[in-house]
């Protein structure tokens, strides 16, 4: 996610979802194919903690996104990505994003040198929306995920709502056109070797569970095969354990020990960057952390002191422990993220 999803948002989220699949924000293909050293580490570094991890890219050139590839591949990422559900009107100028998906055959030329220039391990997958504008047709989305799987793409990623191109900005797009996942269901029932991954207002681990549970008296083959969450996973870190522990039983973390962790973790990245022309600062952590105690006593004051100016300007990573809601009062954070969903 754009301005959200860089690698210091993607290592918390590693701490409170170990199984889940991290995606960058979207990269277009000029800064790793133009862009020096300097480029690539903003646009490319990630802990090795983040594995795996996939580059989201963002591009309608075949040879650009081949090049792309390669580099991100080189870098050591898990999975490349092909952005085709971004509607924004930049992105819309430069002929990529959501609009590809009127060009499906220029999209499978991109995904097949992708595929071309990537190692059979690392899955070239492809992101988009169920449709254009006002257009409902089924067989719109059908027909671009058979001719995108026939160039090698495996693996889609369906924002379950349609992209409109005039007259919505990328915020109303993420909430005005209706879901309907019910179209997964159907290009799982009508492409048995593909792979789906639902994404589109998935807000809780219980929501999750009745997508993905074979047991309940939807048949199984309609299922889609994963869930991804955006905002709800962003805002409240409660979500996305509670989704990490649902779907995978992992023990989970007190938000104390998350922020131990982050605390070490920002130490070193302030002391490894600190000679480099843009040294990580506690601020570029802290603004990720705001949903750690989301809907908890004491949250609000957690919130307040890592947006304060004035503190993050001391630039210490002790912030973290200062800004814990008041211990013997107010312990909740002490408390796996389980329990509050256990209550
Ligand atoms: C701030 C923001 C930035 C986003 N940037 C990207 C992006 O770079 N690439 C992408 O595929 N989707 C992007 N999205 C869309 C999300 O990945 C997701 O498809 C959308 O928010 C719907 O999922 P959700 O309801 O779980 O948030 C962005 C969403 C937000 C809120």
């Amino acid at each position: 996610m754009m301005d959200w999803s860089d690698r210091h948002c993607r290592y918390l989220f590693r701490l409170l979802a170990p199984n889940a699949r991290l995606y960058t924000e979207m990269v277009t293909t000029g800064p790793l194919i133009f862009g020096g050293e300097e480029q690539h580490r903003r646009h490319l570094q990630f802990s090795a903690e983040e594995h795996p991890v996939a580059l989201q890219l963002g591009g309608s050139d075949r040879d650009d996104l081949a090049r792309a590839t390669k580099i991100g591949v080189d870098w050591g990422y898990d999975e490349i990505n092909l952005n085709c559900g971004c509607p924004s009107e930049r992105v819309q100028r430069g002929a990529f994003g959501a609009c590809l998906m009127a060009e499906p055959s220029l999209v499978a030329d991109c995904v097949k040198a992708m595929v071309d220039v990537a190692p059979s391990h690392i899955p070239i997958t492809v992101k988009h929306r169920i449709g254009l504008d006002y257009d409902e047709r089924y067989s719109f989305v059908r027909d671009f995920v058979g001719t995108v799987a026939d160039a090698g793409c495996k693996v889609f990623i369906v924002h379950a709502r349609n992209a409109v191109l005039k007259g919505l900005s990328p915020k109303e797009n993420r909430e005005v056109p209706p879901l309907r996942y019910d179209v997964v269901s159907h290009l799982v029932r009508d492409f048995p070797a593909l792979t789906f991954v639902l994404n589109g207002g998935l807000t809780s681990a219980a929501q999750c569970v009745d997508l993905l549970d074979e047991s309940t008296s939807t048949p199984p083959i309609l299922r889609p095969h994963g869930v991804m969450l955006g905002r709800a996973a962003y805002h409240d870190s409660c979500c996305l354990t509670q989704v990490e522990q649902a779907l995978f039983g992992t023990p989970v973390r007190t938000r104390e020990a998350i922020i131990e962790k982050i605390i070490e973790y920002t130490a070193r990245e302030i002391a490894a960057t600190k000679h480099r022309s843009h040294p990580v600062r506690v601020r570029d952590v802290a603004r990720h952390t705001l949903g750690l105690f989301a809907g908890q006593v004491g949250g609000k004051a957690f919130r307040r002191m890592l947006s304060d100016p004035l503190l993050l300007a001391e630039n210490d990573p002790e912030l973290f422990r200062r800004a814990l809601p008041y211990q013997s009062q107010y312990d909740d954070h002490r408390q796996p993220f389980l329990d509050a969903m256990a209550g």
